[in-house]
C-alpha cells in the first residue's frame, strides 16, 4: 500500500499506522512517503515521454527549495532527477546527496560572490541570469578561477500565474527576470564576455499555477524571444522552462492535467530545437508529507470551539502566510459525527491558525491529527519562533523507517549564542 491510506479506520503512511510513529518518535513531526514521491516524479516524466521524443525529454531538475533534505535529494538522485538550487546551503546538500556539477542549475536571485565561486568550484550545469550586474559579477569570479560557466537568461512575461500574491514571479512588478527587449542586451553584453557562455533563456512565472491559461502564453514569449535573438545571430540551445505545477491541497480540487501541459512543451517549446530543462518542486514532493501532530486541548469559548494541536505556525507557516489549504484530519475516529473547528497552533499569535471553522470528525483531547500536503514548503520553511524546538522528519518506504532529521531539542536553541562576558 502506497501513500497515505486508511486501513482498519486507521491513517497509515505505506504500511505502517501513523500512531506508531507519534509513539515511537513524538509530535509534531514530518512524514513523507518515498513511494508518493517517486510516483510524482514518474508522473511528470511519463507524461513528458508520452508528448515529446526520446531524443528531446527535458532535465528535470528538482527545485529543492520545496524539502531539502538530503535524504530526499538522495532519492530523487537515485532515479535520475537533476537539481535546482538557490543557495550555497542548496548546492552543498545536493552534492552530499550525490548529485553531480552537470545535475545543477543555479537560479538564485540575489546570487554572492561565495555562492558563485563554490557553483564554479562544483562546475555546475548552468547559472540562470537575473540581472547585467549579476552576469558581471559571475564573469568576473569565472574569470578569477578560469572557468567559463553557460548562463540563461530568465525572462519576466508580465504574465500573472500561481495561487497566491505572494508566490507570483512573473509580472512586471514582480522582482524576477527581465523584459524580452533587455535579454536582446544581456545576450549581446555576455557574447562580448570570456568567461561566461550565453545559450538560452529561462522563464518561471509562479508557483501552485492552476489556471490553465498562465503557461501557454509564457511559453509563447519564450519563443518569439528565440526567434528574435535567433534573428540578431545569437546562438540558443538551452530553454528552461521552469517549475509551477499544481498540486491538489483539497481532495476535490480539479487541477490541470499533466498532459495538457507536456502539449503545450510540445507543441510551443519542442519545434525551437533546444535542450529543456524544467524546475519541479512542489509536484514532487507535496502529497508525500504530512505533518503528524496531536490535539492538545479542546478549547471551548461562547463562538467557537478550537482545536488545539501541538504543532504551530512555525511548523507550517503557508496558512499563516498565504491563506492556504490544507486537508486536516484525525488519523483515527472515522466513524465519530462531524464538527466544525477552529484548528490552531500554540504560538502567541491569532495568525497561528491552520483553519477556519473547518469540519472533520470529532476530535478528542490527545487524538492524533495530519495536515495534509504538507511535504512542500512545509518543513523547509519551518522557524524556531516562539523557541519551538524544529521537528523530526520521517522518510518511510513500505515497512522502511527512518529519522531523515532529528528533532531538535530546546538546548540546541541556544547552542549558538553567547552571553557577553560585559553583561
Ligand atoms: N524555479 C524557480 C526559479 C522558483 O523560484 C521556484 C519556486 C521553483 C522553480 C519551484 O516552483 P514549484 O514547482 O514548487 O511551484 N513557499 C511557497 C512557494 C514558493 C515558491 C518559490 N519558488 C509556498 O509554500 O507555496
Amino acid at each position: 500500500m502506497a501513500g497515505f491510506q486508511e486501513k482498519n479506520g486507521i491513517l497509515h503512511v505505506d504500511d505502517i499506522p501513523l500512531p506508531e510513529i507519534a509513539e515511537q518518535f513524538g509530535t509534531p513531526c514530518y512524514v513523507y512517503s518515498a513511494s508518493v514521491i517517486r510516483d510524482q516524479y514518474n508522473a511528470l516524466k511519463e507524461a513528458m515521454e508520452r508528448a515529446l521524443p526520446a531524443d528531446r525529454q527535458p532535465l528535470l531538475c528538482y527545485a529543492c527549495k520545496a524539502n531539502s533534505n538530503i535524504a530526499i535529494l538522495k532519492l530523487l538522485q537515485g532515479i535520475g532527477s537533476g537539481l535546482e538550487i538557490v543557495s550555497e546551503g542548496e548546492l552543498a546538500r545536493g552534492l552530499k546527496a550525490g548529485f553531480k556539477g552537470q545535475q545543477i542549475i543555479s537560479t538564485s536571485f540575489g546570487k554572492h560572490e561565495a555562492e558563485i565561486e563554490a557553483c564554479l568550484a562544483a562546475d555546475i550545469l548552468q547559472f540562470n541570469i537575473e540581472s547585467p550586474e549579476e552576469l558581471h559579477n559571475i564573469n568576473d569570479t569565472a574569470a578569477r578561477l578560469n572557468k567559463c560557466p553557460e548562463v540563461v537568461f530568465r525572462l519576466n512575461p508580465n504574465i500573472s500565474g500561481g495561487g497566491h500574491a505572494k508566490i507570483n514571479t512573473g509580472k512586471k512588478e514582480n522582482k524576477f527576470g527581465n523584459t524580452s527587449d533587455d535579454i536582446m542586451d544581456l545576450y549581446a553584453l555576455a557574447a562580448n564576455m570570456d568567461h561566461v557562455n550565453p545559450v538560452g533563456v529561462s522563464i518561471h512565472i509562479g508557483s501552485q499555477i492552476t489556471q490553465a491559461e498562465a503557461f501557454k502564453p509564457g511559453f509563447e514569449k519564450l519563443a518569439e524571444l528565440v526567434e528574435r535573438l535567433r534573428d540578431a545571430g545569437f546562438s540558443v540551445t538551452c530553454l528552461d522552462i521552469g517549475g509551477g505545477f499544481p498540486i491538489a491541497y483539497d481532495d476535490n480540487e480539479e487541477l490541470l492535467d499533466l498532459d495538457e501541459y507536456a502539449s503545450w512543451v510540445r507543441d510551443i517549446i519542442l519545434p525551437l530545437d533546444t535542450k529543456i530543462q524544467m524546475e519541479p518542486g512542489r509536484y514532487m514532493v507535496g502529497n508525500s508529507g504530512v505533518l503528524l501532530s496531536k490535539a492538545q486541548y479542546i478549547k471551548t469559548t461562547p463562538s467557537r470551539e478550537f482545536l488545539v494541536l501541538n504543532a504551530g505556525m512555525n511548523d507550517l507557516i503557508r496558512p499563516t502566510l498565504y491563506e492556504a489549504y490544507h486537508g486536516i484530519r484525525p488519523v483515527s475516529g472515522h466513524n465519530r459525527e462531524i464538527k466544525a473547528y477552529d484548528v490552531v497552533g500554540p504560538i502567541c499569535e491569532s495568525g497561528d491558525i491552520f483553519a477556519k471553522q473547518r469540519e472533520m470528525k470529532t476530535v478528542e483531547k490527545d487524538d492524533l491529527v495530519v495536515i495534509q500536503s504538507a511535504g512542500a514548503y512545509g518543513f523547509a520553511m519551518a522557524s524556531n519562533y516562539n523557541s519551538r524546538p524544529l521537528p523530526a522528519e520521517i522518510l518511510v518506504d513500505g515497512d522502511k523507517i527512518c529519522v531523515i532529521n532529528k528533532a531538535q531539542k530546546v538546548e540546541d536553541l541556544m547552542a549558538r549564542e553567547t552571553i557577553p562576558d560585559w553583561l
